[in-house]
């Protein structure tokens, strides 16, 4: 139940990484430049664009949510009733919808994030998907929790 450890020195580009975290699956992704960018303009299609009303540390509530801008870590639950949303790096609709070249679908009742864990408008989820505790013991190293 404490603290996990992940090295992201091995983490590539495009990369999603599970974690075990209070037995919650907590991924890390590592995303590319194109990915940040994308994050980081305006998207009408998100319900909660600026995180006000999701979980995450201070230190993640920015566009990227999240400590540096190119490291997801989330908690890979589905924020509707629990179920694990899945990485979709080619489906031309979902990133049509994000406007990014990726993003997360929950294979339960659609509901659709984008690669910083943000809820789309109009599915079950009511919010973005939790970002847990975490911090950079190394330069290379993420201690969550
Ligand atoms: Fe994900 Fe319902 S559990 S949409």
């Amino acid at each position: 139940g404490g603290p996990v450890l992940s090295d992201i020195s091995t983490l590539a580009v495009g990369e999603l990484r599970t974690v075990a975290w209070r037995g919650k699956p907590v991924w890390l992704m590592r995303r590319s430049d194109e990915m940040v960018h994308a994050l980081q303009q305006p998207n009408p299609a998100l319900a909660d664009p600026l995180s006000k009303r999701s979980e995450q540390p201070a230190s993640c509530v920015n566009a990227t949510r999240s400590e540096r801008p190119e490291l997801l870590v989330a908690v890979g639950i589905c924020t509707h009733l629990g179920c694990s949303p899945v990485l979709h790096l080619d489906d031309g609709a979902l990133n049509a919808e994000l406007h990014a070249p990726g993003g997360f679908l929950c294979p339960c009742h659609g509901s659709r994030f984008d690669l910083a864990g943000r809820v789309v408008k109009n599915v079950p989820a009511p919010t973005n998907l939790e970002i847990p505790d975490y911090r950079f013991t190394t330069a290379t190293t993420v201690q969550i929790g």
